[in-house]
């Protein structure tokens, strides 16, 4: 049986800060942020945009022309995140309030880093065999804060993305069998008590490229790698030079035919994570939508591959094919629209927006709704029960 993506989609905020104005502020280079870490501009959350109301949006998009009975097949909604809203509700159950999904259904919560969309993706696979007819929606919805004048600023963002999981996928029927690693290492995580990531940025990167290495070997021992048949390779991208650097180890590995391929299709894979910055648990899958909308020259039926990196950490190296009509399921007008048609925020702007937090003693908190054209948003907080639109 072929299960894999039907559906995808993605919400990003309509605000974001010009890296170019960031390195000003802080008295650096531009060159190191655009070319050195890679990245341009950064999404920029409002209050009314966490997690729940990024999700819903991103499953907005992905089923907007989905009818109702097939959401009546919808068995199974995983909302994959490290920056939950509660320790105890899951964040799936007001994504699953404001889709208006069946009562007769799991909706649940999952973390592990970024690898927690994987995660989530896989799991929704295993539920598809495992039951057929039924379908299941993962969405990956993260903010990504290092906090103002530390070494991770420019490597923040925000948004989600949305993958509905069914049995004869209209996007990308994925491969069973994949290499995965987990080993507990303390390179970035986020204490219960902050609302700020802590990262040991170079020693993060040498797990990432680790682990990469070591799932490929790994894949390519058990003959998964066919890199002749590989016609791209996603990252998770917490920023682009991050997965260039892991493309760049295969460089000496690979002929480089398959690596120039590789090189080229690498491109078209980061150009709408590079306007959006780091998506944590959507990261890789902003890439795989990035790709897919942005390259004309793949077809259906070509092979990809895609690794997902989690601090902490886990790493996934897994595959899956193009089906037909896929282009069909995607919506490049409407994402590019998406993006160019966001605010740019000034400093000022970025740094109140950063340091506006919501109120932690039960009173009531009205919040201002940072972008009043999308379907859902938190609206208000009251007795510490947050209410959506
Ligand atoms: P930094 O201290 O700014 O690094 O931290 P740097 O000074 O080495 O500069 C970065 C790059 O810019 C270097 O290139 C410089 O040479 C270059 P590289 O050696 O890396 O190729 N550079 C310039 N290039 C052109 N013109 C110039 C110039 N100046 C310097 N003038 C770091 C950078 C990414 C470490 C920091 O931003 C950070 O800590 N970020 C957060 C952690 C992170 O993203 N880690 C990635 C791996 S872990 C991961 O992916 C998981 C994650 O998504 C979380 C999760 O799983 O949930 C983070």
């Amino acid at each position: 049986m072929k299960v894999g993506i039907d559906r995808i989609g993605f919400s990003a905020p309509n605000r974001y800060l010009d890296l170019v104005d960031l390195a000003h502020a802080r008295g650096v280079d531009p060159n190191k942020y655009l070319t050195g870490i890679g990245q341009r501009k950064m999404a920029v959350p409002a209050l009314s945009q966490d997690i729940v109301a990024l999700g819903a949006n991103a499953a907005e998009d992905a089923l907007s022309d989905c009818e109702d009975a097939e959401k009546a097949s919808i068995g199974l909604l995983i909302v994959a995140t490290e920056s939950g809203v509660d320790q105890s509700k899951a964040s799936a159950l007001f994504v699953h309030e404001l889709l208006g999904l069946p009562d007769s259904m799991r909706a649940i919560e999952i973390k592990e880093a970024c690898y927690g969309g994987t995660a989530g993706l896989q799991i929704a696979a295993d539920f598809v065999r495992a039951h057929p007819g039924a379908e299941a929606l993962v969405i990956a919805a993260d903010i990504a804060r290092y906090g103002l004048n530390t070494g991770g600023e420019v490597t923040q963002g925000a948004g989600a993305v949305a993958m509905l999981v069914a049995e004869n996928p209209h996007i990308l029927a994925l491969e069973e069998r994949s290499v995965v690693r987990s080993r507990s290492t303390d390179d970035f995580w986020r204490p219960n008590y902050s609302a700020e990531a802590f990262a040991k940025g170079k020693y993060s990167e040498q797990v990432y490229l680790e682990m990469f290495a070591e799932d490929w070997r790994e894949a390519e021992s058990l003959g998964l790698t066919q890199v002749g048949d590989l016609q791209a390779l996603l990252f998770h991208i917490p920023f682009s030079k991050m997965g260039r650097k892991g493309l760049r180890s295969l460089e000496s590995v690979i002929p480089i035919t398959d690596y120039e391929r590789l090189r080229a299709r690498f491109e078209k894979a980061i150009i709408y994570g590079q306007d959006v910055g780091n998506l944590y648990t959507a990261s890789l899958y902003l890439s795989l939508i990035s790709l897919l909308e942005q390259d004309e020259s793949l077809y259906e039926g070509d092979r990809i591959g895609l690794f997902s990196y989690g601090s902490g950490s886990v790493a996934e190296l897994f595959f899956g094919t193009l089906q037909i009509g896929y282009r069909d399921r995607l919506d490049r007008t409407s994402h590019e629209a998406l993006l160019a048609t966001r605010q740019r925020l000034n400093m000022n702007e970025y740094e109140t927006i950063f340091n506006d937090s919501l109120v932690t003693d039960g009173s009531r908190q009205d919040i201002e709704d940072g972008d009043t054209t999308a379907p859902h948003a938190l609206v208000r907080i009251e007795g510490h029960e947050r209410c959506y639109r």
